[in-house]
C-alpha cells in the first residue's frame, strides 16, 4: 500500500475553475493526495482568471505555465512545451485534466507521453461535430486518458461504443454542479448584481427586477467569428431587447470581433442591452439565478440552467451535453428561432425539465476521491 500519491491537477480557462474547487478542496481533506496545481494561463485577465479564484476559494497555483492567447496551434505548443518541463521536474504519479479546452489536450497528450497515469475528467461528451475545436480536445483527451471520469451515463455509453475499458470509466456526476450548491447562497446573498452592473456596464438601463430580464452569452466562433452572421444576430437581440430587457456580459472574443468588424456603433446603440466584461462567478450565477432566459452558446452553462430549470436557448447545431436536452430545460435553436423562443418565454410556455440527483446532487467530488483513492492507494 502506497503512503501518498502526487497528482498535478491542470486548470487553464475559465469553465475549468468551477470544477477544480470542489475537487481540490475535496482532495485537500486527503493526506494520501499530494497537490500539485498547474494554471497554464490559457486564461489570464482578473475577469477570466483570478477572481475565480478567489471567489471559488482556489488556492495559488503552484506553477503558471503564462501562456496566454494565441492561436490553436501555437497556444497548444506553448502549453506543452512548458508542462513537459513541469512533468519531468515534478515526477507526478498522476495528471489529472478537465474538459475540453486547449489545456485539456495539450497536457494529457504530454504526460501519456511521458508514461504518465492520465485521468479525464469530463470524458464522454461529444457533440459530433468536428468543427469546434473542443470536439477535437475530446475526442484525443479521451483516446489517450487512462481513467476517464464521467458526468452522466450518456457519457459512459459513448466511452465504451468507442472501445475504452468500462473498468476504467467512473461516472462521479457534475463537479459544477457542487460548486453551483456551494455557492448559491452566497451569490444570493450580494447585492443585486444588476444593480452593481448599473454602476459599471455601458448602458443605463435602470434595474428590471428578479424574472423580468434575459441573460445572454455568447463567444463561438460559429457565432462570432462571420461578420454578416454576427450582424445579423446582433439585429435580431435588437427585436428582443425591444420587448425585456437583455444582460450581456461580453467575452473578451466577441468585443474584439464587435470592433474588428466595424459593428461597434450598431452594438452600442441596441438600447435594450446592458453590456459588462465578463463577470465573476458569484456575480453570473446571482443573475442567472433571477433571468427568465439564458440565450447561449456556452457549454456548462446548459448544465447549470438545468439545474435551475431556466429556460435554455443554446444557438447552435448541436450540443455534447445531451441530456440538458433530453431531460432538461435546454433547447437547440438558431438565429431564425430566437424572436419566437423569447417569445414563448414571455407567455409563460418557456421549457422546463428535471435533473437527475444521481449525477447532480453536488456530491461529485466526494465520489470522485472515493475513486482516486480506489485506483491508487
Ligand atoms: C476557450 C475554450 C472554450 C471555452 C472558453 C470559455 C478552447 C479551444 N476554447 O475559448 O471551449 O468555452 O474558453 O471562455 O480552449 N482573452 C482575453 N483574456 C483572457 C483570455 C482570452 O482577453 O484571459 C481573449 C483573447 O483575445 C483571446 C480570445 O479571448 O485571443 C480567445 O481566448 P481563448 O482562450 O483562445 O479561447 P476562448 O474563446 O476563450
Amino acid at each position: 500500500m502506497r503512503s501518498n500519491v502526487k497528482i498535478i491537477l491542470v486548470a487553464g480557462a475559465r469553465p475549468n475553475f468551477m470544477k477544480i474547487a470542489p475537487l481540490m478542496r475535496e482532495m485537500k481533506k486527503n493526506k494520501f493526495f499530494k497537490i500539485v496545481l498547474v494554471h497554464t494561463g490559457q486564461h489570464y485577465d482578473e475577469e477570466m482568471s483570478e477572481k475565480f479564484f478567489r471567489q471559488l476559494n482556489i488556492p495559488e497555483p503552484d506553477i503558471n505555465l503564462e501562456v496566454g492567447s494565441a492561436s490553436h496551434a501555437v497556444q497548444t505548443a506553448r502549453i506543452m512545451l512548458r508542462f513537459e518541463k513541469v512533468c519531468v521536474d515534478e515526477n507526478p504519479d498522476a495528471v489529472l485534466v478537465i474538459g475540453d479546452v486547449n489545456s485539456t489536450v495539450a497536457c494529457i497528450l504530454v504526460a501519456s507521453k511521458l508514461n504518465i497515469k492520465t485521468i479525464h475528467y469530463e470524458a464522454g461528451f461529444r457533440s459530433y461535430d468536428r468543427r469546434m475545436p473542443e470536439e477535437i480536445n475530446r475526442i484525443v483527451a479521451d483516446s489517450v486518458c487512462d481513467y476517464c471520469f464521467t458526468t452522466s451515463p450518456d457519457a459512459d455509453e459513448i466511452l465504451i461504443r468507442e472501445g475504452k475499458n468500462v473498468n476504467n470509466i467512473f461516472m462521479c456526476g457534475d463537479l459544477m454542479i457542487d460548486s453551483l450548491t456551494d455557492y448559491l447562497k452566497v451569490a444570493t446573498e450580494l447585492e443585486p448584481t444588476l444593480k452593481l452592473l448599473n454602476g459599471e456596464s455601458t448602458s443605463p438601463l435602470k434595474d428590471p427586477g428578479k424574472k423580468k430580464f434575459g441573460l445572454m452569452t455568447l463567444h463561438r466562433p460559429s457565432n462570432v467569428d462571420d461578420k454578416v452572421h454576427l450582424q445579423n444576430l446582433l439585429n435580431t437581440i435588437g427585436l428582443i431587447t425591444e420587448k425585456l430587457p437583455v444582460v450581456f456580459p461580453i467575452h473578451p472574443r466577441t468585443l474584439k470581433k464587435i470592433n474588428e468588424f466595424g459593428l461597434r456603433k450598431e452594438f452600442d446603440s441596441l438600447k435594450g442591452l446592458l453590456v459588462s466584461g465578463p463577470l465573476g462567478y458569484l456575480e453570473f450565477i446571482s443573475l442567472l439565478k433571477d433571468s427568465m432566459f439564458l440565450l447561449t452558446d456556452s457549454g456548462g452553462i446548459q448544465e447549470e440552467t438545468t439545474w435551475l430549470n431556466i429556460p435554455c436557448l443554446t444557438l447552435r447545431e448541436n450540443t455534447e451535453r445531451r441530456l440538458t436536452i433530453l431531460n432538461g430545460s435546454n433547447k437547440l435553436i438558431t438565429i431564425t428561432d430566437i424572436e419566437k423562443e423569447v417569445d414563448l418565454v414571455l407567455r409563460g410556455k418557456g421549457k422546463t425539465g428535471k435533473v437527475s440527483p444521481k449525477y447532480s446532487d453536488g456530491k461529485s467530488a466526494g465520489r470522485i476521491v472515493e475513486k482516486l483513492l480506489k485506483i491508487f492507494k
